[in-house]
Parts: structure tokens; sequence; C-alpha cells
């Protein structure tokens, strides 16, 4: 292995959530410093559009890097071999685009992926053409609980696996990380079908994204095993997640905790999992500089992955406006719910 360290930028390095003057979770500040901890980078450039910001993200991590207004310049100028993109989700497409073609080697870029399909695909055009590896911040998948989980399924502890559940607050923002959850689970098995249907009434704006606030779905992926996810406030399935098998259930209590009554077993058995020294951002950040350490080596939270669950998302979107199924690959490239609310079918305004 090189000892030279990999140059490393950011693009967007915001203020930590609930400090003073944050406009979001500033999640640059939790990308630099789990970045660091293999020794493997060094930051040698910032890209944020305001001064005050960039200056508290030196201050607050010791750094002293140029901070450049434009992310195009800090790109042209850098010869960056890895790059966080750590901005609000309609910039992704432009940015991970930029970065590909820039001559990145690797790209970090935060979660959802992107507010429209064909943004999503032609980010993973991007990166396949000039050889990049591309990442999305699903680190979850880096959640010791979740891994085991995996295990016991593959394992066949509960037989064989009929059906995945899941809830959360909403599809497009939290629920991209659960959703990919559920492929993780499945083995990333492509999904094959979408049938689902949204609301929205309320302003739900997060991240700058605008977003359904109740979500139902129903997949199927290819293996034969069923996807069932409901968001929203009123969405309730009992569990965060749910895997049921043909001889047994699991409970996904939270990200520390399952229950399990599988074969042979009488009653819930509760199973508790702590994450270790390294947190699941910690062991993502590691994940992108061992897929440049290790050429060939597939990062757990590769585009490869995560466009799979985020056609879901798209897919789930198109149902609610065709009123039917959606057959995948998705070919409709848009964002059916932003053309809902556009044509003034859903949304705030049509309560
Ligand atoms: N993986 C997770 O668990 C997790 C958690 C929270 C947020 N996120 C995601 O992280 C992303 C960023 O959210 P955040 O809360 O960190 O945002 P934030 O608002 O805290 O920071 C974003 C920063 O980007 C800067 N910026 C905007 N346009 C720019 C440009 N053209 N060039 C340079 N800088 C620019 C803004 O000034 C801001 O400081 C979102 O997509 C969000 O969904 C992920």
């Amino acid at each position: 292995m090189s000892e030279t360290k990999y140059r490393y930028g950011i693009i967007g390095t915001g203020i930590p959530w609930r400090e003073e003057g944050s406009s979001g979770f500033g999640m640059a500040n939790a990308h630099y410093p789990n970045m660091m901890k293999n020794g493997r980078a060094e930051l040698v450039a910032i890209s944020e559009l305001l001064d005050a910001r960039a200056e508290r993200f030196q201050a607050t991590h010791g750094t002293d890097v140029p901070n450049y207004h434009s992310y195009t310049e800090m790109l042209a100028e850098e010869s960056l071999d890895i790059v966080s993109i750590c901005t609000w989700p309609h910039l992704h497409a432009e940015m991970t685009i930029a970065a590909a073609n820039a001559g990145v080697k690797a790209i970090y870029c935060e979660k959802p992926m992107a507010i429209s399909w064909g943004d999503c695909k032609k980010m993973k055009a991007a990166a396949d053409e000039n050889g990049v590896i591309l990442c999305f911040n699903h680190q979850r998948r880096h959640i010791k609980l979740f891994q085991e989980v995996r295990r016991a399924v593959q394992d066949g502890e509960i037989g064989d696996l009929v059906q995945i559940e899941a809830e959360c607050g909403n599809m497009y923002d939290w629920g991209t990380h659960w959703l990919d959850m559920m492929f993780f689970y499945n083995n990333d098995d492509p999904a094959e079908w979408v049938i689902g249907q949204i609301n929205s009434q309320t302003e739900n704006k997060i991240f700058g994204a605008i977003m359904e606030d109740q979500a139902v779905l129903n997949f199927k992926w290819r293996n034969g095993v069923r996807g069932y996810m409901a968001t929203g406030d009123l969405a309730k399935i009992g569990a965060v997640h749910r895997l049921i098998g043909k001889e047994g259930v699991i409970e996904v209590l939270n990200e520390r905790s399952y229950r399990i009554l599988g074969k042979g077993i009488g009653e819930w058995k509760h199973i508790e999992v702590p994450q270790g020294d390294w947190s699941d951002l910690a062991l993502a950040a590691n994940d992108v500089v061992r897929a440049l350490d290790e050429p060939g080596y597939k990062p757990l939270i590769s585009a490869d992955n995560a466009i799979q669950s985020t056609e879901v998302i798209f897919a789930t979107y198109r149902s609610s406006q065709i009123h039917g199924r959606v057959d995948l690959p998705l070919a409709y490239e848009g964002n059916g719910y932003l053309d809902l609310v556009n044509a003034g079918v859903i949304g705030p305004d049509t309560k």
C-alpha cells in the first residue's frame, strides 16, 4: 500500500446540527473526522459558499486549507482523489457529475441520491464512464446489528425469507436509509415491480427537498421476497424492520437490539448488538478509502446498491401518479411526486 495520502476535499461544510447558525446537520463535520480516522487521506481544500461556515469548520477541526466559493474551481485546481459532497439533494447530481468528469477517483456523496430518477442514472453513468468509485452515505449498512440480522437470515434462522417490512417518518429522506437496509437484508437482489401510494397535504421540506408526508408501498424482488413499507406520522408496523421467514420472524427494535422467534425457539429471544469502537459513519468513510486501496473491492455504500433502493422511491412516486403498478427498470426519469404537486393534484395547497 502506498504511503502517499489521498488528496481529500469537501463540498459544503455546513454547521453541526442544532449549533447556532446551522442550516442542517453539517454532515461535513462528520465526514471529515471519520475520513481522517484510518490515516490514509489528508484534507487539502474545502468548498463552502459562506465564509463564516468555512471558517468555523476550519476552527473546529484545526485545519487551514483553501476555501473555494466555486466547487468547480476546487475540482479543477486541487487534483482531488476523494471528494465528499455534503450539500442538499438538489445539488448532488451536478456536483457528482462534475467531480467524476474532473478526475476525482472516489466520490462520497450524501443521501438521498438526487431529486429525479434521471439525475440518479446520470450520476452513476458519469462515474462508470470515468472509472470513478461512487458511494452514497447509506452508512447504516455498517451498523453491526443490521449486519447480524442479515447474517441470521442468511444462516436460515427464520427459514426462507418471505417478506421484509419497514416503517419510518418519510420515504424520500429517511426512507432512503430503510429501503437501502431492506435491499441489504435481501442480498441486494434487484426489484421487479413496485406499487405504491403517497399522500401530501402538508409542507414537508427536508434539506431543501419537498417530499410526501405519507407513503405505503409494496414491491417484489426477483428472488420472490416481498417488500412492504409504511411511512409518515401515522405509519405503524410495531417494529423498525420486520423480516418474516417461513419458519420465524425477526423484529429490529432499534439500531442496537432485535428480537427473534426462530427455528426451535419457543419464545422471543432478545439480542443486543453493540457497535464497537468504529461508528457506522467511520466504517462508511473507511469503505470509500478501502475501495481505492484495494482495486476491485466494492464498498457496501456503493452506488450500485444505492441506485436499486432509490429506484423504488421514484417508482413509488410514479405508481402514485399513474394509479398502477410500475415494472422495473423504471422508465420514467422525472419525479412523479413533484409532477403531481406542480399540477396542483396533491400538496399543501390542495387540502
Ligand atoms: N447520512 C445521514 O445520516 C445524514 C444525516 C443528515 C443529513 N444528511 C444529508 O446530508 C446532506 C447535507 O445536509 P446537511 O444537513 O449537512 O446540510 P447543511 O445545510 O448543514 O450544509 C450544507 C452546506 O452546503 C453549502 N453549500 C450549498 N451550496 C453550495 C455550493 N454550491 N458550493 C459549496 N457549498 C455549498 C451550504 O452553504 C451549507 O453550509 C443532505 O443531502 C442530507 O440529506 C445525511
